[in-house]
């Protein structure tokens, strides 16, 4: 049996910090309130510069430093995003040419915030296949673009940054278990629901979202796959060292811990400096966690995303 294992993380955050002070000067909004409603304290935003290919590109050869290995040895990449550089080529194929790499197959997946859990779960089962040894599993956003600056009430809550890992073909399991679903009947409740057609955008090109269904949804799915995904290898959340939900909002994170029953030590939290990153929240996450030294070789953490699509999903690694 061929099992894949994490052996190199890394991530990058733009320069540029906004906090909930800066927002309230140009919007009707107050440090007070998006703390509390939301744990966010800061955000990074990317220069108009930098695209999300821009952002993989330090946080990739991060992790390949991290796992001593050469960029040539990819022979994989995964790439999640809902905010890629092009209609075409994929966000993938720009980052494989900024590596050098040439020839492995590289591409997109699209799962919102659900995106790096996904990619993941795909890179797991391409290596257990044996035709892939060594790939490259990248979250990376620039969702400052996607934002309706002027809205308060979804302008707060997102930043940009990227986060990668290294997964090694293995003879023991680092992926120990994934779960994957999705519900294409809330697709409304988080959107940005236009195309480029005719050389127009048409429809917006502005997140749209309706907060509460969100929230609800996503503290029910992430108790549920968490549970799911433990029990497929015997285990139960007590099992679990750290827990790493996708990072959308302290509240959701704090409620997801707490059905889990587990304390808020297992919890990882960036959402306070880093919003919502969507697809790179969950490797940035883990990233700073295992740089930090929470996160050891042996440990078991519980890594989840959930969000547009409706898509939700979770997969146990043990380090
Ligand atoms: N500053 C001040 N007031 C605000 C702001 C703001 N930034 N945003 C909204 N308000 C106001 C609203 O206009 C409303 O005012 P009104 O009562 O006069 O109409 C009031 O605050 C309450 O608005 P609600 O939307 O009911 O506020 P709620 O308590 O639900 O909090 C929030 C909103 C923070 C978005 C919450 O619903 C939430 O966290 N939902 C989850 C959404 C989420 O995490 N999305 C991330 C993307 S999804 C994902 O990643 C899975």
């Amino acid at each position: 049996m061929i099992y894949s294992r994490i052996v190199g993380t890394g991530s990058y955050l733009p320069e540029k910090i906004v906090t909930n002070a800066d927002l309230a000067q140009r919007l009707d909004t107050s440090d007070e309130w998006i703390r509390s409603r939301t744990g966010i304290r800061q955000r990074h935003i990317a220069e108009s510069t930098q695209s999300s290919s821009d952002l993989a590109l330090p946080a990739s050869i991060q992790a390949i430093a991290a796992a001593g290995i050469d960029a040539s040895d990819i022979d994989l990449i995964i790439l999640a995003t809902s905010t890629p550089d092009y209609v075409f080529p994929s966000t993938a194929c720009l980052l494989q040419a900024k590596l050098g790499i040439h020839g492995c197959p590289a591409f997109d997946l699209q799962a919102v915030c659900s995106g790096f859990v996904y990619a993941l779960s795909v890179a797991d089962k391409f290596i257990g296949s044996g035709q892939h040894k060594c790939a490259l599993v990248v979250g990376t956003e620039v969702f400052s673009r996607i934002l309706d600056w002027s809205d308060r009430g979804t302008a707060v809550l997102f930043g940009d940054g990227a986060g990668a890992v290294v997964l090694r073909a293995d003879k023991r399991p680092g992926i120990l278990a994934s779960a994957l679903h999705a519900d294409g009947s809330y697709a409304d409740i988080l959107s940005v629901p236009g195309n480029v057609c005719g050389g127009r955008i048409t429809g917006s090109a502005f997140l749209q979202m309706n907060g509460q269904a969100v929230f609800k949804f996503a503290v029910k799915v992430l108790d549920e796959v968490a549970r799911e995904t433990a029990a497929q290898c015997g285990m139960t959340p007590e099992d679990i060292d750290w827990l790493i939900p996708h990072q959308a909002n302290l509240r959701i994170l704090e409620s997801t811990a707490k059905k889990l029953g587990l304390g808020p030590e297992k919890l990882i939290v960036t959402v306070d400096r880093h919003g919502n990153t969507s697809a790179a929240s969950v490797p940035l996450a883990l990233d700073l966690a295992v740089r930090d030294g929470r996160i050891r070789p042996g440990h078991k953490v519980m890594l989840q995303g959930v969000g547009g699509g409706f898509t939700w999903g979770a997969a146990l690694v043990e380090m």
